[in-house]
């Protein structure tokens, strides 16, 4: 009866108060060098979001905003809006209500960490709002934790990492989607009133069908260098879910985190449980200026080795698939000597005895190497790259099984399947259990013990191809709403043994192209494989879609045969736009052009500097007709390079006339700059011309042309 009081009088105190200046009991500001986040303590002890936007120089000015919309919305209390938090009681009473009880702000690495403490006042739970500022990137973190202080077991329904209000008269998502072989096209719709959901329940190769992250432009769509948005992504290697709710009175919540789908999540007494981190910036300079701050953010604070070096490699899986023995993989460990790349990579079909691994169907589990393809084991291997110079790296795929394996055999109660129901299976395979311990012992063992016996292997390739299917765990037989989560958080377990112990292995995460593309992976893995596919007309948009998040230096990008109609320097000239690599053997390149890939690895060691750590600019996008370019500019300004491509077009479509020129962007517009053409076939480097950057970034260059596929890098180099 009190309670139902109390919520009353709640709801129709909070009505009136959201247009009201706050008088405000505290006031709490998040702060970047460019954006401010500010949290108000309303009359009733709750707290509201008054303002995300551009900083204001006077931080007392903060107390003359309207006290906005509740900053963390609970389930049962008077706003009817898509709630961030939904707990369960022992008691029935399935509502919660949060009341501000304590803030603290401390340093952190690149910013400051602001902690902001609610709790109910009736029952005993409390939640715990982080925020971290990113103060020079300009990139904020958010996520709650939630602990159960009551004496009984409380259950989990709804548990966002974060809520953002917007007000504004026009909302523009973009959000980024595909299928396998064709990731992260962008499309962009208005939003209206009602609910926009994007949502992954597939669990490992979560991200298959869309990528963890969307833009929100205000009031107009936002360009490359105009607008305001705000770019969000989500650090979580599982389910994950964005809502997006235009209400009655026109504002916008966002609320991101793990997908709640069939996750219903039990806390004991004492228990918290941690959302991940949802990441995000605003941008008042449209899209470009977003990305290059979480490109800077993500190189600094976030992914594994982000400062540091990258290798060029070649790969064996399109040349050969499961088709090898020692005798080719020697031919080509020679290859990526002669190719100039740092390292040797040999991808799937090296393991299986009982059952070989000749094809995708059998021998997932079973991490011995075939007696009859590798008689001398990868010792016999590592020992010939050595030999060459060159690196050696090593596929695996450890978190699965095939049926057909002596894992399986041994072992059906580590593999996630439905009892009395006839498997399903997805590319031949099954998932393991991560959420069981030895489980993870195991996989934790397959790095241990090849690393043990081969301690010269120099990086691995983490496949994920299957997403889960048939959910259901042994282990967790009185929790199978745990397993989504629990998975991941074995994950994550395995891969910080794996960190611990050997803390200098760069591993590349696959997830057959694009299944797993999160920031909390990058935090184990330095570099990831956005799409399996490799022509590289497509390769344009989908590496066009992933920079809008990720920096080119996480994203590998090879050389193959896909498109050959495509010349071997316009394929290059995509890849070399992120971690080059090959993915062919020299047989299938003609004199000149191996003449001009090895020239081009060249080129790209010399440029690696600028293209990896430096600043990039889509200057013109694929989307708007058959051509694209972007460049990268070092930090320094010194140096600068243009990758321009006209690009075939698409089926049924005329091909369209190109822009002009293609202005540049980023440069130090009072200096003078020498522009040349590099990387050209026949390996010769055009006539050096000199501009001043302002010229170069108002008329810019005419690097377009109307010729079908056909590429050109221009190299800029400060006087
Ligand atoms: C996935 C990966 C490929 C290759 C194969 C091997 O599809 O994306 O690069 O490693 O698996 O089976």
């Amino acid at each position: 009866m009190k309670l139902i009081t109390k919520t009353l009088l709640a709801a129709l105190s909070l009505l009136p108060l959201m247009g009201n200046t706050a008088s405000a009991k505290e006031q709490i500001v998040v702060e970047t060098e460019n954006t401010a986040l500010v949290l108000t303590v309303g009359d009733n002890g709750r707290l509201y979001q008054s303002y995300l936007g551009k900083r204001i120089a006077n931080a007392g000015d903060y107390a003359s905003l309207p006290l906005g919309l509740e900053a963390y919305l609970t389930h049962g209390m008077e706003d009817y809006y898509e709630p961030a938090l939904h707990i369960n009681r022992a008691d029935g009473n399935p509502s919660t209500l949060l009341t501000y009880k304590s803030h603290s702000v401390t340093a952190c690495k690149g910013g400051k960490e602001t902690v902001i403490v609610l709790a109910d006042p009736v029952y005993a739970d409390e939640v715990a709002l982080h925020f971290v500022a990113f103060e020079k990137e300009n990139v904020l973190k958010a996520w709650s934790v939630i602990t159960n202080k009551e004496n009984k077991p409380i259950e989990l329904e709804k548990f966002a990492s974060s809520l953002l209000s917007f007000h504004s008269p026009h909302y523009y998502l973009t959000q980024y989607n595909g299928n396998w072989a064709s990731e992260a096209n962008a499309t962009t719709q208005e939003l209206h009133f009602g609910k926009k959901e994007i949502d992954t329940k597939l669990g490992t190769r979560a991200n298959l069908f869309v990528s963890p992250f969307f833009q929100i432009s205000l009031g107009a769509p936002a360009t490359e260098n105009s607008g305001e948005v705000l770019v969000g992504t989500l650090g979580w290697t599982g389910n994950f879910r964005f809502t997006f709710e235009v209400d009655n009175a026109g504002y916008l919540r966002v609320l991101s985190g793990i997908n709640p789908y069939f996750s219903r999540y039990r806390l004991a007494k004492g228990e918290s449980f941690t959302t991940p981190e949802f990441i995000f910036t605003l941008s008042r300079n449209g899209k470009g200026e977003a990305s290059r701050n979480l490109h800077d953010w993500a190189r600094r604070y976030q992914v594994k080795d982000g400062m540091g070096d990258r290798m060029t490699l070649l790969n064996n899986w399109e040349s050969t698939y499961f088709d090898f023995n020692e005798d080719k993989l020697i031919t080509l460990i020679g290859e990526a000597k002669e190719f100039g790349v740092d390292m040797f990579l040999l991808d799937d079909g090296w393991f299986g005895n009982k059952y070989p691994r000749h094809g995708d169907t059998q021998g997932l589990g079973d991490w011995t190497e075939t007696a009859n393809k590798l008689p001398n084991g990868i010792g016999r291997l590592t020992e010939e790259a050595k030999k060459q110079g060159v690196k050696f790296g090593l596929w695996i795929e450890p978190e699965m099984v095939n049926p057909k394996s002596e894992l399986y055999e041994k072992h059906k109660d580590w593999v996630i399947t439905l009892p009395n129901r006839e498997e399903y299976y997805f590319r031949n395979q099954l998932v393991l259990d991560l959420s069981n311990p030895k489980v993870q012992d195991y996989v934790f063992n397959v790095v241990d013990e090849l690393k043990t016996k081969y301690p010269d292997i120099a990086f691995f390739k983490w496949d994920c191809n299957s997403p889960i299917t048939n959910i259901y765990s042994v282990y967790e037989r009185n929790n199978q709403n745990h397993l989504y989560i629990d998975y991941v958080r074995g994950l994550y377990k395995v891969l910080d043994r794996i960190a611990a112990k050997y803390p200098n292995l760069p591993m590349m995460l696959c997830a057959g192209g694009g299944g797993r593309t999160d920031y909390e992976a990058l935090k184990y893995f330095p570099e990831m494989w956005v799409s399996d596919d490799t022509d590289p007309v497509e390769r344009i948009f989908i590496q066009w879609g992933y920079s809008q998040v990720f920096p080119a230096k996480v994203q590998c990008a090879h050389v193959t045969t896909w498109n050959k109609s495509a010349s071997a320097k316009f394929r290059v000239n995509v890849a070399m736009m992120g971690k080059l690599g090959f993915d062919l053997n020299l047989h299938d390149l003609s004199a000149k052009d191996l003449a001009y890939c090895k020239q081009a690895v060249k080129n790209y060691n010399r440029l690696k500097p600028v293209i990896l750590d430096g600043d990039q600019y889509r200057l013109v996008s694929p989307y708007e007709g058959d051509h694209a370019a972007t460049m990268y500019v070092g930090k320094d300004k010194r140096k600068a390079v243009v990758f321009a491509f006209d690009i075939f077009p698409r089926y049924g479509r005329e091909f369209e006339k190109p822009q002009h020129n293609v202005i540049l962007n980023g440069l130090d517009a009072n200096a003078t700059y020498e522009v040349r053409e590099i990387d050209r076939e026949d390996c010769t480097v055009g006539e050096a011309k000199s501009y001043s950057g302002d010229y170069l970034m108002t008329v810019g260059l005419p690097l377009l042309s109307y010729n079908r596929l056909r590429s050109k890098v221009v190299e800029l180099t400060r006087k």
